[in-house]
């Protein structure tokens, strides 16, 4: 079949797809500061297409259109600085804003050694209604209201996990904002699967001010900020066995995050009636990175919860307890 010619000698299967290209030199360069791993975009994916339920909304773009409203939400607190910095792309190029949304997360997980290649469909409407309120997870929810949550929204106790991996690239600003910028593991800048490892080792501590935040929980590491929901979806018994199969094995992980990822990005939307433009997400750098127990902890130190596997052997890295740096 003859392919779409567009800018800067590409090509693509449908025309539809050759704005993307457009859209990728610019965000790569003006919004991701050259090729950085960006997490608030692939939140923001999060928080666009959660806000779905049997009565409709999901991937739509409303978080942007009804920013006013959406932005309001407890759980979405501090989402309106991505937003407005995303907006004007969207409007600059005249894609909807569900599907900017969809493909910004995309690239900037594409910006992530490590990752999977995202899915990437386009052609979302841009009409949506603002999302009612209470369906972002709130990271002081119980595993039983995370696990009802998503269940609402058509996703499995495992699914939660596979989208979960994203927290390995991932940082704290608004539970403790006197401490942004804290990481949920000790590589933020890699898709890696210490964050499913070191989310099992036993707290030791708050990092920063010393006191718990609501929705925080004492952290293994110096540095390292833990969420009481990942704390809680790592030990449940309905979640563990499949947060501990990812600790060594980065292609399930990745595998499972990228499925996990395509069902999320049109929740609300008719799979359909949209293009395949996936070709347009970069191919993300590969990592060799062997799965750690991070220096000064043991196998001891783990909290395995998954009672029909063992926890793997790990290596520990030597040296000095491991701490971590703010990203
Ligand atoms: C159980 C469900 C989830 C809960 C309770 C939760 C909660 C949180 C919280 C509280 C933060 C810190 C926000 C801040 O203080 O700035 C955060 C960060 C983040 N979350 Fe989640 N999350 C969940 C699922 C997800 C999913 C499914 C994704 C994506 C697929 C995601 C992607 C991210 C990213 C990328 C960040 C880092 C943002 C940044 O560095 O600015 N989360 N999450």
């Amino acid at each position: 079949m003859k392919r779409a010619v567009c800018s800067n000698g590409r090509s693509a299967a449908s025309d539809a797809c050759c704005i993307w290209f457009d859209v990728l030199d610019d965000i790569q360069q003006n919004l991701f500061d050259r090729g950085e791993c960006g997490e608030e975009t692939h939140e923001l994916t999060f928080h666009d297409a959660i806000g779905f339920s049997p009565q409709g909304g999901g991937a739509d773009g409303s978080i942007m259109a009804h920013f006013d409203v959406e932005t309001n939400f407890h759980a979405n607190t501090g989402v309106d600085e991505i937003i407005e910095t995303q907006r004007p792309f969207a409007l600059k190029h005249n894609v909807s804003f569900g599907d900017f949304i969809q493909f910004a997360g995309a690239v900037g997980v594409s910006n992530c050694p490590g990752a999977p290649r995202l899915e990437f469909l386009a052609g979302r409407s841009n009409d949506s209604q603002a999302s009612p309120d209470r369906l972002v997870p709130e990271p002081f929810d119980s595993a039983d209201t995370i696990i009802a949550r998503f269940a609402d929204a058509g996703f499995s106790a495992n699914e939660i996990v596979d989208l979960l991996a994203s927290h390995t690239v991932a940082a704290q600003d608004r539970v403790d904002p006197a401490h942004q910028g804290f990481p949920f593991d000790s590589t933020p800048g890699v898709f890696d699967t210490q964050f499913f490892i070191e989310t099992l080792l036993v707290g030791t501590a708050f990092p920063g001010n010393g006191s718990a935040n609501q929705g925080e929980v004492e952290s293994p590491l110096a540095g390292e900020f833990r969420l009481q929901s990942d704390f809680e979806l790592a030990r449940d018994s309905r979640t563990a066995c499949e947060w501990q199969s990812f600790v060594n094995n980065q292609n399930l992980m990745a595998a499972n995050f990228r499925a996990a990822m395509a069902k999320m990005a049109i929740l609300g939307q008719d799979r359909n009636l949209l293009t395949d433009c996936s070709e347009v997400i970069p191919t993300p750098k590969a990592v060799s990175n062997t799965p750690t127990l991070p220096a000064g902890k043991s196998r001891t130190d783990i909290q395995g919860s998954c009672s029909a596997t063992p926890f793997p052997s790990l290596t520990a890295a030597s040296g000095p307890a491991t701490s971590v740096p703010p990203v």
